[in-house]
Parts: structure tokens; C-alpha cells; sequence
């Protein structure tokens, strides 16, 4: 039975170059799972697009003097770019700029408003009086008044995680001026957080297998204080605008509360396109479908609590059913490159333009995904990068092909030759590579993609164990049948192994699966005799730094 499969993957912001960290921690991952649901027959829609709305976009516009647009289009583009150079499948890819993401989002707010999940509150906001604004989000820095830590944004503490509002931090500076901030009365919208409490704790209670790091924060939060209610609207005149004019001007939504809805509105966007106005509902109206949300650990609070609380406040109001809740969010801890979290705004990190002129996409892939910080923060760097190629990928998996492949041209003459009866290693050694592929589906199920990724460097040594013992270049002197049937065993271990490592190897796969054959499931299947195997090209380059 084929699953509908919705691949959400956290919408960068179109603010600056992004990093290997950011790479590792999302749009990697995703782009592996959803290519291995691909495999096994799901049905895989992939979305997200480039966060161009809030202060990390005004900021650095102020910065350089140009426009908030200037940016979005710089950035959007660059990311484009890259998506392509390192293979992303995107169904869609698309930015929270376009129109038809400002009407889901005020869809939405209507919906919520009118169920009475949005209200108006006067509040005090902290006012910049030199420079004659309000000081939103990460226009002001201060001490969290969570954990303490002394560099905290205006809207998050990157130390702790947790989000607040501008004026609960402690001793708050302006990054427009040098002046301290002044409270001043404005007026905003607030989503009703605190109607959700007990519908999140039950809907947390039900998820099973989600990893410790992420339910733990959020049955954490919940239990401690339970979500607040909290401004959905500020001051700033770059954001999507409200569906009501009561605020009057200089006043739009909140960028954490319409990128979110980027997930949907790009499913409608991806829908529309493709002629089939009401195929997102597939997904989304779908009791059965599963929703898998990639994103780093800075995002958890959006997507396991206050998304899942937007999407639960429009009840049947868009599209006349309910909306499809988030099944896993297998959010990646960060990779930290040389000691610190790798960071655009912070200019910590190697970027993704720097990696892909190192490296090999392919090569990149590997490194970062044998690195994946799953569980824990992971280090990575340059010298960890080589290693993992030369050491690994080339001399592993790309030698294994590389041999068999040259062997099968000096041997059997560029063509699969018909084996002989199996020993017992030949059987065990397919054995291995079958109960491997099994073993990493499991994993990929679970959202495991580093074991999964080790399973089939695993399968490849196995494979190239079996050629120490057998040596078919000698064979081809001594028993060239037999060494017919050793390469025939060896290269079927291959077709099986280039299955397990695709989703992490698009392009080297490619050039496989031009002989091969596109992968049929997620097996090993039978080689037909006589297909003629191209001549022997390295997959991958060795690294030298
Ligand atoms: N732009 C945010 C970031 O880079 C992520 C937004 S994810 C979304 O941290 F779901 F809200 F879109
Ligand atoms: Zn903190």
C-alpha cells in the first residue's frame, strides 16, 4: 500500500548565504528520506521554499542600505542555485513572497479571529526613542530570561531554545542605536496559544518513537508554565499584511506565524501547477497520510507546538476538513564546525557555496550525512570531510565498483557472465547485502539515516572482504569459471548496495542506474546475463587539503 507522504522541510531565510550546518540539518536529511520513499513507492511531496519575511531579512537590508526585496531576490536565488548543484528533489520549492501564501495565511487568521483563537491586546513594546521605532524581534539583544545566556535575540535564545517576547528580556540593548530601549504602548494581535494546552498534551502523549531530544522539550515546556498567548502581529512594515485594517498602519504579521503556514500554502501552490487544484488535500485531508517535518533544534517550539496549535485552530475551515497534524519531527541537534554552531547570522561555519567548491556534491552528502547530529550536536571540519571521502566513500564503496567493474572487462569481456553454481561465501555474502537492505528500510522509518547510511558502507566492506578471499584475479588464470560466478556474485552485491546508498548518492547513482537500471523497490534485483557494463570511471575524486 502506497502512503501518502508529506516531506515539510524548514524554509530558510532569504537573509544570507547559508551554512553546512543548515545543510545537515535539514535540507539534507529530508532530501534523503524523501528519495527513499520514493523508492519504496510512497507518495512523496516535498515542499518548502525561502522565508522572506521578518527581521532577519529588515536587518540586513538596514545593514546595507537596500531594499528588504534587494535581499529576498539575492538569496532566493542563490539558494536555487544550490538546491540544484547538490540534488535537492524539491516537488516544490517556492518563498513565502508569493500572493498565494498571503491568502492561505490570512485565511487562516480570518478563520482563527473568528473562532475567537485570535484577539487584540494593548501591550508595551520596547521603542527605540533615537532612532524612532520599535525595536521587534532581532532588532534587540539581551539576556534570556529563560536560561541567562547574555547574547539572546529579541524573539529566541539560541542557548536554550526557548521564545519570548522583546520585553521579557533582561537588559535589552538596541542594535539601531546605542541606546537602551523604552516601553511603549502599541497594539497587536495575539493567537490564543493557551486554548491548545491540553489538546497539544494529548496530541504529544499519542507520539511514539519520536526522538528523546525533541518530545522532551516539548512535553517539557508544556508541563513547566504551557504555552502563552502570544503577539502574532508587529511593528514593521515588511511581512504579509492583516486581512483586517483595524491596527491601522505600520503594523503586519509575524514572521514565525505565516512561515509556518509555507507548508500548506505550498501544497496548494505545488497543486495549482500541476493542473490539479485540489490534489493537496490528498495529504492534508488525510487521515492517512504521514507528515514528516525536517528541521533543526532551533525550530522545535514552531512545529511541535505552535504550528500544530495554528493548525488546530482553523478546525474544518479550509477546505471543509480537518488539517493533517505533524507525525514526526525528526528535529537534527547542530553540527558544530570547529567548536561553534554553524550560523549564517553569526558568520560562524563553512557555507554551502564553500563546501560545494571543496567538494563533490556526492562527497559532501556523504560526510555530512555519516555526520548527521541525530541524537547530539556532531563536530565537523574540512580535515573530517576528506577523511570521511577518502577514507570511506572512495576507498570503500567507489573501490569496490571500481574493481568489479574492471575485473568484469578484463574477464568477462564488458558483459555480465552466467555463474556457476554458488558456495556457500557467495550466498552468505548476498544474504548479508538482502538483510542489510531490510535493516535500513527499518531505519529510514524511523528517520535513523546515519545507521541506515552505515548499513550500506557495512554491506559494501562485507563485498569487498569477499573479493580479498576470493580473488577472482587470480581465478580468471586458474578457474576462470569460477571466477565468472565470483564476479557475477560480486557485482549483484552491488546492485543491491547502490539501492541502500542512492538516497544518499544521487549523482553517482545515476551513473549506476544508466546500466543498472532505475532502483524497483527497495531490494536487490536479479542481473540479467549479457548486460554490458560500461567501461571503469571512478565515482568519486579523492579529496586533497
Ligand atoms: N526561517 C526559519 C529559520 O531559518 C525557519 C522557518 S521554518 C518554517 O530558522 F516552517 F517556519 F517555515
Ligand atoms: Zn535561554
Amino acid at each position: 500500500m502506497t502512503t501518502p507522504v508529506l516531506v515539510a522541510v524548514a524554509w530558510p531565510y532569504a537573509s544570507g548565504s547559508r551554512h553546512i550546518g543548515h545543510l545537515a540539518g535539514a535540507y539534507l536529511p529530508s532530501d534523503i528520506f524523501a528519495r527513499q520513499q520514493r523508492i519504496i513507492g510512497n507518495e512523496v511531496l516535498m515542499v518548502s521554499g525561502s522565508d522572506v519575511h521578518g527581521t532577519p531579512i529588515t536587518v540586513r537590508a538596514d545593514a546595507e542600505g537596500v531594499t528588504p526585496q534587494d535581499i529576498v531576490d539575492r538569496y532566493h536565488s542563490e539558494f536555487l542555485q544550490q538546491w540544484d548543484q547538490l540534488g535537492i528533489s524539491w516537488d516544490l520549492y517556492t518563498t513565502t513572497g508569493t500572493s498565494n501564501h498571503s491568502e492561505v495565511t490570512q485565511q487562516m487568521f480570518l478563520s482563527q479571529l473568528d473562532k475567537g483563537h485570535i484577539d487584540r491586546r494593548k501591550s508595551e513594546q520596547l521603542f527605540d526613542e533615537e532612532a524612532k521605532r520599535f525595536l521587534p524581534d532581532r532588532y534587540v539583544e539581551g539576556t534570556c530570561p529563560h536560561c541567562g545566556s547574555q547574547d539572546a535575540r529579541g524573539d529566541q535564545c539560541d542557548q536554550c531554545g526557548k521564545t519570548y517576547d522583546a520585553i521579557e528580556l533582561l537588559d535589552p540593548r538596541s542594535k539601531m542605536s546605542s541606546s537602551t530601549p523604552v516601553l511603549q504602548e502599541t497594539e497587536h494581535f495575539y493567537f490564543r496559544y493557551s486554548d491548545f494546552n491540553q489538546p497539544l498534551g494529548s496530541f504529544l502523549e499519542a507520539k511514539q518513537g519520536w526522538r528523546n531530544h525533541v518530545i522532551n522539550f516539548a512535553m517539557g515546556w508544556l508541563r513547566e508554565e504551557g504555552l502563552l498567548d502570544r503577539a502574532i502581529t508587529r511593528d514593521l512594515d515588511w511581512g504579509i499584511k492583516l486581512p483586517v485594517d483595524d491596527l491601522g498602519e505600520g503594523k503586519r504579521i509575524y514572521v514565525w506565524y505565516d512561515a509556518v503556514i509555507g507548508y500548506l500554502s505550498a501544497s496548494k501552490e505545488w497543486a495549482e501547477s500541476r493542473g490539479d487544484p485540489d490534489r493537496w488535500k490528498h495529504w492534508w485531508h488525510n487521515p492517512q497520510a504521514r507528515h514528516v517535518y525536517f528541521i533543526g533544534k532551533d525550530n522545535i517550539p514552531f512545529h511541535v507546538l505552535f504550528w500544530p496549535a495554528q493548525l488546530m485552530a482553523v478546525g474544518k475551515d479550509i477546505g471543509g476538513e480537518e488539517l493533517h497534524l505533524p507525525d514526526d519531527v525528526p528535529a537534527n541537534q547542530y553540527v558544530t564546525f570547529k567548536g561553534g554552531k554553524a550560523s549564517a547570522s553569526r558568520g560562524v561555519g563553512m557555507t554551502i557555496e564553500e563546501g560545494l567548491k571543496r567538494f563533490q556534491p556526492d562527497s559532501l552528502r556523504y560526510a555530512l550525512a555519516a555526520n548527521f547530529p541525530e541524537q547530539a550536536d556532531t563536530e565537523i571540519s574540512i580535515e573530517e570531510i576528506a577523511r570521511r571521502v577518502n577514507d570511506e566513500l572512495v576507498a570503500n564503496w567507489g573501490n569496490l565498483v571500481n574493481r568489479v567493474i574492471s575485473m568484469t572487462h578484463k574477464t568477462c569481456g564488458g558483459a555480465v557472465a552466467k555463474p556457476g553454481t554458488y558456495s556457500e561465501e557467495d550466498v552468505s555474502l548476498l544474504e548479508f547485502v538482502d538483510r542489510s537492505l531490510e535493516e535500513s528500510a527499518g531505519l529510514f522509518e524511523s528517520v535513523e539515516l546515519r545507521s541506515a547510511l552505515r548499513k550500506g558502507m557495512e554491506a559494501a566492506q562485507a563485498a569487498n572482504r569477499y573479493l580479498n578471499a576470493t580473488e577472482p584475479w587470480k581465478l580468471s588464470k586458474t578457474d576462470p569459471e569460477r571466477a565468472k560466478t565470483v564476479l557475477y556474485v560480486a557485482l549483484s552485491a552491488i546492485n543491491g548496495i547502490r539501492v541502500m546508498l542512492s538516497p544518499f548518492l544521487p549523482f553517482s547513482s545515476e551513473k549506476l542506474n544508466e546500466f543498472l537500471g532505475e532502483p524497483e523497490g527497495w531490494q536487490r534485483i536479479q542481473l540479467p546475463v549479457g548486460l554490458p557494463i560500461p567501461k571503469p570511471e571512478p565515482l568519486f575524486e579523492k579529496v586533497e587539503i
